[in-house]
């Protein structure tokens, strides 16, 4: 179901199958995958995503009483839950993305009514295109269109990630839930983490073209990892602290800050600070190479900031690692960078369009040779955040 006609139908003949009445509204999320800013939005740093046509929707109509009853087509499970006592569900790990954004827009006093729901996507999962802040995402719009109430989109984002941290449990930055509510069509989306302010960044359509390279290695150890992470960072913020007292978050460390004080730090936390400290830099020259059209610079900071996840911040594995080399070995191809959290999962390469297919084979050889399966490969385009239709 990739048509959106087909999907329309589809999801909607499900809704009337399930309910035995026709849906109101279909709420989507997209999936999203970062160009280049890894592990920066929680350091209060930049981040640089685009929303994909990958997405989560939702099929849904409210109910006279106060219940969710969702179906998810996916899973092909059925789940009840109470709006007025929202809890996590013991076998339906899809179903906290949606209470919890329940119970966060309650809690900001938004009058919800029940609701009978039909949740399909296409955003792989655990493939780091981020189908949790797309159900966060589908979630919170469904609602919207069913009740009508106001938001601002920024606001929506904080709360679909404070829906991840504190319902679901996983302790998320900002970057996912902001791009699947404000990505535009055509464009990628600077984002500072800290102010919370943004810009869109047209991405040339000049004849090259942002590959998706999923690993389809499942991503492991990765909430565990990434917590390490974050408290690593916070550990380097501490201790630099003794020197630099202004400093609040590795955003406000330079890397001559670095160099003059990192012997304050013990080498591993040194290492994860010069990879978030020189990745918010590469951020920021990546917009810049975008927005002069020099699209050999944005190659070339992609696998520096590969070469940064895999030596500096120890995130990557091999069948990531495989992608960046490729992209520097095959002619036309421009570079390439491990997306989202690692750990599996994919990355993202800039090649030039007649190259795509030299490319992909080259990228099928090393793996049948070095992993044992074949990588799967898509070109993606920018596209438009959540939205919702009324039927
Ligand atoms: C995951 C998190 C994001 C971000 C990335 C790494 O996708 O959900 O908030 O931290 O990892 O950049």
């Amino acid at each position: 179901m990739t048509d959106p006609q087909e999907e329309r139908v589809d999801i909607v003949q499900a809704f009337v199958d399930e309910f035995g009445r026709d849906p109101h509204v279909i709420g989507r999320g997209p999936g999203r995958i970062d160009l280049i800013g890894g592990h920066t939005d929680y350091n209060d740093g930049f981040v640089f995503p685009i929303a994909l046509e990958r997405h989560v929707a939702m099929a849904a109509a409210p109910r006279d009483d106060r219940t969710l009853r969702v179906y998810s087509l996916n899973f092909d499970g059925r789940t009840e839950m109470p709006l007025d006592a929202l809890e996590k569900a013991p076998d339906a790990l899809w179903m906290d993305y949606i209470s919890g954004v329940a119970h966060f827009l309650q809690q900001r006093d938004v009058e919800l009514c029940g609701m009978d729901a039909v949740v399909w996507g296409n955003v792989p999962v655990a493939a780091g295109l981020s189908s949790s802040a797309a159900i966060e995402v589908a979630t919170a719009i469904t609602f919207q269109g069913l009740t009508g109430f106001e938001m601002d989109p920024v606001d929506m984002a904080l709360l679909c990630q404070r829906a991840e941290n504190e319902f679901v449990g996983m302790n998320c930055g900002i970057m996912d839930q902001f791009i699947a509510i404000l990505g535009r069509k055509g464009h990628a989306l600077l984002i500072d983490c800290r102010s919370l302010e943004y810009e869109l960044v047209p991405i040339p359509a000049d004849g090259h073209k942002f590959v998706i390279c999923d690993t389809r290695v499942p991503r492991e150890l990765v909430d565990s990892e990434y917590n390490t992470r974050r408290a690593q960072c916070e550990e380097a913020v501490r201790l630099l602290q003794q020197r630099l007292p202004e400093i609040k978050a590795l955003r406000d460390v330079t890397v001559a800050d670095l160099e003059a004080h990192g012997s304050l730090l013990p080498e591993q936390v040194r290492k994860r600070a010069r990879h978030v400290v020189t990745e918010n830099q590469r951020v920021l020259d990546t917009v810049g190479a975008l927005k002069r059209g020099d699209l050999a610079g944005v190659g070339h900071l992609l696998t520096e900031s590969h070469a940064s996840h895999k030596c500096d911040y120890e995130v990557t594995v091999p069948a990531l690692d495989i992608i960046s080399e490729t992209a520097v070995d095959v002619d036309g191809a421009l570079g390439a960078r491990m997306a989202g959290a690692g750990f599996g999962g994919c990355a993202i390469a800039l090649v030039r369009e007649e190259a795509i297919p030299a490319f992909r084979e080259e990228l099928i050889r090393r793996y049948r040779r070095d992993i044992g399966h074949d990588p799967e490969l898509y070109v993606c385009e920018a596209e438009d955040g959540a939205r919702v239709e009324r039927l």
